[in-house]
């Protein structure tokens, strides 16, 4: 033990020595570990280089490349989805409200678009019905959200997108697994499955409310 302290004490000594203490200024330049990776051989983008023959650093894509993502147009707005603005969203640009109304126009193949994802994506924990009964509920996870809650169904679509994308308090954000388009599409299936809860005979076109009685 005598030794080894010995020895700690000198390598401290000598650590110091070679490389001085920490935060103190000098003239000479640091000691490289790792040169190549401080000093890269690589292309800065946007200046001028001799390598290619256009003279530029940075080249166009090769033509028939196939764009990453796609333009989504709702209504009047178009955007990427890497861009900005209520549809990407959910909020009232500049400000952090969420939109009233879903950006995208709402009809029956849209709904069942939302449908199909909301049974693959969120039926597992919120229960087909929304309830918050889903399967997962039996194995000791409380505390999921009953969809019907007047709390939820009186959010913006916005806000319900939002949630979707992010998550909330204990739930996790599904943006990686659902597209933009798709939450949009589920935040519209959403909203028949709260009105199926609340919706009176009335709601029914009278041609239809027969079909009903059955
Ligand atoms: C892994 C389980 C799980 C999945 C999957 C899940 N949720 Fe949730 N969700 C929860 C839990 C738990 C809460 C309650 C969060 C809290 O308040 O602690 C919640 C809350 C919510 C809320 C209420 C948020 C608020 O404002 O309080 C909404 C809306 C919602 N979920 C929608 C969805 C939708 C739509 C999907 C499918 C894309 C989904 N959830 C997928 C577990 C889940």
């Amino acid at each position: 033990m005598r030794y080894f302290l010995l020895a700690l004490m000198l390598a401290t000594v000598a650590a110091v020595g070679v490389a001085g203490f920490r935060g103190t200024l000098s003239r000479k330049p640091p000691i490289e570990v790792f040169p190549d990776m401080d000093r890269q051989a690589k292309l800065r983008p946007q200046v001028p280089n001799a390598f290619f023959p256009d003279g530029r650093s940075s080249q166009l894509p090769p033509s028939g490349t196939v764009a990453r993502s796609r333009k989504m147009v709702a209504g009047n707005e178009s955007v990427y989805p890497f861009e900005e603005g209520p549809l990407t969203t959910g909020r009232i640009t500049g400000t952090t409200n969420f939109i009233e109304l879903n950006p995208f126009p709402v009809n029956v193949s849209f709904i069942a678009r939302g449908q199909d994802r909301y049974q693959i994506t969120c039926s597992p924990c919120h229960g087909a019905q929304g309830d918050g009964k889903g399967s997962i509920s039996k194995y000791g996870f409380a505390t999921i959200a009953n969809l019907h809650d007047k709390r939820i169904s009186t959010q913006p679509d916005g806000e319900l997108f939002n949630t979707v994308g992010h998550g909330k308090n204990t739930m996790s954000g599904y943006a990686s697994n659902v597209s933009i388009d798709d939450r949009w599409a589920i935040v519209a299936y959403l909203r028949a499955l709260q009105l199926s809860r609340v919706a009176v005979i009335e709601d029914v076109p009278a041609d239809k409310r027969a079909l009903l009685k059955k």
